[in-house]
């Protein structure tokens, strides 16, 4: 999976990650910048995602589709689609560029609105890569957990970064009866949760 990526999505990969790091050090509005994970998260994230159980692969919070590539990697590995959502008219345009240049759309379903609204709906959940604001965090783990398979992954960015802010969150995750779950000091730290069997 890492020994072929095409050449068109390295040369966005590095585009995306230029304009990341710029982001960080000027004053762009914050509803501007990407804020997208590092190339290693986006690594972890490929490999869990082949890894899952059969069954959907989702993103909450696409920006520029950045992670959504590396999940995308996964995809093709899989034989699956990817579904990703975004908030924000702006960046959902964005990622729209990026998956018709990284050649990678015709595999991936962009959805533009609050993750909230859908997640409901979707079922069969094998991996989800939670990655929005963090005042929605615990909203849409409660909506994804139930429609989670057995074995099935969710993984939620920035449990370090942002570690007062998530605590709460972190904290009842690693409690929840329904879950295995562990803090990876990965990036900027992921919460990596795996469903448990109905008889477990
Ligand atoms: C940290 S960025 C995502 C970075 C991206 N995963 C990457 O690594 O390339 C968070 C994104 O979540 C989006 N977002 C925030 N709340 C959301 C919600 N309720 N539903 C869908 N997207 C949301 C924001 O618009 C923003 O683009």
């Amino acid at each position: 999976m890492f020994h072929n990526i095409p050449e068109p999505m390295l040369e966005r990969m590095a585009y995306l990650e230029k304009i990341d790091t710029r982001d960080r050090q000027d004053d762009t509005p914050f509803a501007e910048r990407l804020r997208q994970i590092p190339p290693e998260t986006g690594r972890f994230l490929a490999l869990l995602a082949t890894m899952a159980p059969p069954g959907r692969v989702l993103e909450v919070g696409t920006s520029g589709g950045y992670s959504g590539m590396w999940l995308a990697l996964a995809c093709r590995q899989r034989g699956d689609r990817l579904t990703t959502f975004d908030i924000l008219p702006n960046k959902t345009r964005l990622a729209q560029e990026t998956f018709d240049i990284a050649g990678v759309s015709q595999h991936i379903d962009l959805i533009q609105g609050d993750a909230r609204q859908y997640l409901p709906g979707i079922s069969e959940v094998a991996f989800c890569f939670l990655d929005a604001e963090k005042d929605v965090y615990a909203a849409c783990y409660e909506l994804l957990i139930p429609n989670l398979v057995p074995g099935g992954l969710l993984v939620a960015d920035n449990v370090i970064s942002h570690q007062q802010e998530l605590a709460g969150f972190t904290q009842s995750v690693q409690a929840d009866p329904r879950v295995d779950a562990l803090v990876v000091p990965i990036g900027k730290g992921v919460l990596v949760c795996r469903k448990l069997g109905s008889s477990v």
